[in-house]
């Protein structure tokens, strides 16, 4: 009879010291060498990766109900409270429910003007500036759209002071010098936001909004129950940061990848010029016709994935491979390392776009491959969103500035929370001759 192998067979290794930016590659080597299954060690506690199709289809799809997301994201759970992406179970879908109406793709129509407003007055001063990092200016972007959109807030000063003290939650990590250091700013910084965003929730609950915080109010569990203000902050906090730090990276990482790749670049300009006049604003039926810039943008997602790897934690044994491995042992299912694997992608370190177009749609030939959003039921929830957003922020600014990388830095992605460029991406701006307004 088939008897699995235990946990301590599975091939061993130790993470190498440049692990944080070599996430990907260093993962799909290992792959290569001991298959979709081996195990390491995370700050003192053993992890199990799983990488591949394969292991992407049993985390994702196949054996779900076998992992934890709350577990597997609890430091989001610590930094954050607890909503949609580190829920479980019939909770989570209760409430994933709730939020499916605001995110399907018909409903952009209603996110896009508000994208297309923030996009244009946040960078209509660029060419005047001369060198714009343009990292730290997608974040900007990005805040304002997912503020207003998902929340209501208005650009200014208090969604300013909103992205603050976000980003230093994000950044306690580095900057604490001890773990109660850590726990001490961190409940300083929780008051902060919740002295800012409870008002405008109890707000919300006397006068209703359709935005996503305008529907939460409003909805009523199976039981008829409203949720909590402390539910209602766990959601906007997951919503505000899963929805701008991932598109913050990735529309930085498009732009460079365009601005490296001058050829592909100016395919990009002409389907540009195909679908819009100079000075219109990408409406949402352009937006879907982009294809050259939708199969850079995959391209980006695959080079350079904002998530690396979706971390879990397991309710119950299993058996992968082979291989079993107990409950309570925590897995990361490898995002980046999948999208490097040669027999799927060809060539793939190489830029090339064109392996997202038929005939060849590489990701398409095996399920699970391309997982840059998740996949499954659980699949990121704000992909229509971030596409739309990063294809109109791509689209204006294009068709608007002509972009240069700043000679003489190293372009680094290290994975910090996101896979984000951590010295920033600095680019020379300067206006084209038509008038963009
Ligand atoms: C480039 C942009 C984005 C990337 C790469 C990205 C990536 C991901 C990934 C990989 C997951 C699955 C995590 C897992 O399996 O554990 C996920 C889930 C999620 N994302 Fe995104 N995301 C992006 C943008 C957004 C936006 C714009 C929003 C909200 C407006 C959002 C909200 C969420 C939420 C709430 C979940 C949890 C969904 C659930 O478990 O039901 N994301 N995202």
């Amino acid at each position: 009879m088939h008897q699995p192998r235990a946990f301590e067979e599975i091939s061993f290794v130790e993470l190498p010291s440049n692990y944080q930016t070599d996430l990907g590659p260093f993962l799909a080597r290992t792959y290569d060498h001991y298959g979709p299954i081996f195990r390491s060690s995370a700050f003192g506690q053993p992890v199990v990766y799983m990488v591949g199709p394969e292991a992407n289809r049993f985390v994702l799809a196949s054996h779900r109900q076998v992992f934890s997301h709350r577990q597997g994201w609890w430091k989001v759970v610590e930094m954050f409270g607890d909503g949609l992406l580190t829920m479980d179970g019939t909770e989570h879908d209760q409430h994933r429910r709730m939020m499916n109406p605001a995110f399907t793709i018909s409903y952009m129509d209603h996110y896009l003007p508000i994208m297309n407003r923030i996009i244009r007055e946040r960078t209509t001063a660029w060419a005047s500036r001369g060198v714009v990092d343009v990292y730290e200016e997608a974040r900007k972007i990005t805040f304002d759209v997912a503020a207003e959109a998902l929340t209501g807030l208005h650009a200014g000063l208090e969604v300013d002071q909103f992205r603050d003290i976000v980003v230093q939650i994000l950044n306690l990590g580095i900057v604490a010098i001890d773990a109660d250091d850590y726990q001490r700013r961190l409940a300083q910084l929780k008051g902060h936001l919740y002295e800012l965003l409870l008002p405008k929730i109890q707000e919300r609950r006397q006068h209703p909004t359709n935005d996503v915080l305008g529907m939460l109010v409003q909805a009523r569990d199976d039981a008829g129950r409203a949720l909590s203000d402390e539910q209602l902050f766990a959601h906007t906090n997951i919503l505000l940061v899963a929805g701008h730090e991932t598109s913050t990276s990735l529309s930085a990482w498009l732009l460079y990848l365009l601005t490296q790749h001058p050829d592909y670049l100016q395919r990009v300009l002409d389907e540009q010029t195909a679908l819009l006049d100079d000075s219109a604003e990408p409406t949402l039926e352009a937006l879907k016709q982009m294809k050259v810039l939708e199969n850079a943008l995959s391209e980006a997602e695959r080079l350079y994935p904002p998530v690396g790897n979706g971390p879990r934690g397991t309710f119950e044994d299993f058996e992968f491979h082979g291989y079993r491995v107990p409950a309570d042992t925590r897995v990361f299912y490898s995002i980046a390392a999948s999208h490097l694997i040669p027999s799927i992608f060809a060539n793939p370190t190489a830029f090339d776009p064109d392996r997202f177009a038929p005939p060849r749609e590489e990701h398409k030939k095996v399920p699970y491959s391309l997982v840059g959003f998740g996949g499954g039921s659980r699949i990121c929830i704000g992909t229509n969103f971030a596409k739309v957003e990063i294809k109109a922020m791509v689209s204006q600014l294009l068709r608007r500035y002509q972009f240069g990388l700043v000679p003489g830095q190293t372009i680094v992605q290290l994975y910090r929370g996101t896979g984000m460029p951590v010295r920033g991406i600095k680019m020379y701006v300067s206006g084209k001759q038509h008038v963009y307004r």
